[in-house]
């Protein structure tokens, strides 16, 4: 049967005091809406429909390029009333599966077992066990503890007010029975709503049994409310990429403090991660990486063997396998560094391909350059790759050892095997196998005499 999935994000968040749509806070550094998205799309057949309200066109235009129909509802008049505007795209042979945008960590496979449970003659709902029920909608069972209805928090008694078992607000059925259902909604409650709640009642009356799915965790249902909930779900997140991490086998000295945010398109094995590390965007790793402490990783491509020493920066680049890479290194977008390199401290790269076995180890900028292999470039050494305007390339063949505190101004070749003396400028190219050097000659002044104070 085909799915039809209505995600309920029309609320306004105040509680967030934020000038940014509550959906559009982030876990991990995406949306809350695009969590709840990515999951539903992993259900086959299915057909997305975003209600969305105050502040919505900004939700909309962020996030257009989701395959998904938006629907606006002009106010905010009930869970109910948010289904009833998408009502019309629903045929009568589908499934509807209601969702919420603020409630990130719903697991697909939650969504599975809840589906299953769909048919003419049972409405699937999810329920979650609370420590402390306030603000939910409570399950209400017969002496058979077969659920009877569900009764919001304002209009519930003393004795439903009792009740730990909680309405997540997530549930599917079919699509004709809820066309009826909506139709029969009333606003005559505590709270002046039309409650997609009282359907439950309805479905009990026509013969339906409801069929209840216990959430795996409070967390995973738990809804965005306030900054407070915004950084535990971030936290919940973070430690089960964590453990997903380890289960990887990959070692993390401190699971509690490495962030994730995004994927790991290829993952190794005895990974060892020091704690404060980010991983951000889609990141490659080989087997046998060590990391260390406080380094931050973007799209980045780490061989096998690579040792990442604390506090670098990796962004858009890659390093071969058996490479040493900081501490305190930063290889800026487009940097592709081969086998058995070593980059060293405070040194930036930055659009350079650095060959096999070549150390730039202190002190450097590389930027736009064509590094071969077996180069030794000397501390303080840095490209002069930009005049203002343009940009200009520096190539350093095979074998070169470039002296410290050299200047290449580029555009420049420096040969194979060429030596370049300490703290030369070089503005041409340089011949291979030869010693070039531009310094003026050292002399002595021996007749000199240091100023001195006059005494008075
Ligand atoms: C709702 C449920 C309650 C459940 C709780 C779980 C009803 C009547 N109550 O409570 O049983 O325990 O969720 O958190 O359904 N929304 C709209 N348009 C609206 C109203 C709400 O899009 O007119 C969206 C909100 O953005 C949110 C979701 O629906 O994502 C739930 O709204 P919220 O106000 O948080 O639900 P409650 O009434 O607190
Ligand atoms: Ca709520």
């Amino acid at each position: 049967m085909p799915i039809k999935t209505i995600i309920l994000a029309a609320g306004q968040g105040t509680r967030m005091r934020s000038s940014r749509p509550k959906v559009l806070h982030e876990i991990a550094n995406k949306a809350l809406l695009q969590h709840v998205y990515e999951t539903s799309q992993q259900l086959n057949d299915n057909a997305i429909y975003i209600i969305y309200g105050h502040g919505g066109e900004t939700v909309k235009q962020t996030l257009q390029h989701f395959e998904a129909v938006w629907i606006e509802q002009k106010q905010q008049l009930g869970t109910g009333h948010a289904v009833q505007q998408a009502i019309h795209h629903v045929e009568d042979a589908d499934t509807v599966l209601i969702l919420y945008g603020d409630v990130p960590l719903l697991k697909a496979q939650t969504l599975q077992t809840l589906l299953q449970d769909v048919s003419a003659q049972s409405l699937a709902l999810l329920t979650v066990k609370l420590d402390d029920p306030t603000g939910y909608g409570r399950i209400v069972r017969n002496a058979d503890n077969a659920v009877v209805k569900i009764v919001e928090q304002k209009d519930a008694n003393a004795s439903e007010l009792a009740i730990k078992e909680g309405n997540t607000g997530i549930l599917a059925c079919n699509g004709d029975q809820l066309k009826q259902w909506l139709a029969r909604l009333s606003n005559n409650n505590a709270q002046n709503e039309y409650y997609l709640t009282d359907i439950i009642e309805m479905a009990v009356a026509d013969g339906l049994s409801i069929k209840t799915t216990l959430a795996s965790s409070q967390d995973e249902v738990l809804g965005v409310n306030n900054r407070n909930q915004l950084a535990h779900l971030e936290r919940v997140y973070q430690m089960q990429q964590a453990q997903s991490l380890m289960e990887h086998g990959v070692t993390l000295r401190d699971p509690a403090r490495i962030d994730v945010r995004g994927e790991f398109a290829e993952l190794g094995q005895d990974i060892d991660v020091d704690i404060n590390v980010i991983f951000e965007g889609i990141n490659r790793i080989g087997s046998n990486v060590r990391i260390g402490a406080n380094c931050i990783l973007k799209n980045a491509t780490i061989a096998d063997a690579v040792e990442i020493l604390p506090n670098s920066l990796i962004e858009d680049a890659s390093v071969g396998a058996y490479s040493r890479i900081g501490p305190f290194a930063r290889l800026r977008p487009a940097s592709v560094i081969a086998d058995h390199a070593h980059i060293g401290n405070f040194v930036e790269i930055k659009k350079s391909t650095v060959a096999s076995g070549s150390k730039i180890n202190h002190l450097s900028y590389i930027g736009d350059s064509e590094i071969g292999s077996k180069v030794n470039i000397g501390a303080g050494t840095i490209t002069c790759n930009y005049d203002g305007v343009n940009k200009f390339k520096t190539i350093i063949e095979d074998g070169a050892f470039i002296g410290s505190d050299t200047q290449l101004v580029a555009p420049v070749t420096v040969g194979r095997n060429a030596t370049i003396g300490a703290g030369s400028t070089i503005t041409k190219d340089t011949p291979a196998e030869q010693l070039t050097l531009s310094r003026s000659k050292q002399v002595s002044v021996a007749s000199w005499q240091r100023p001195s104070k006059k005494e008075s």
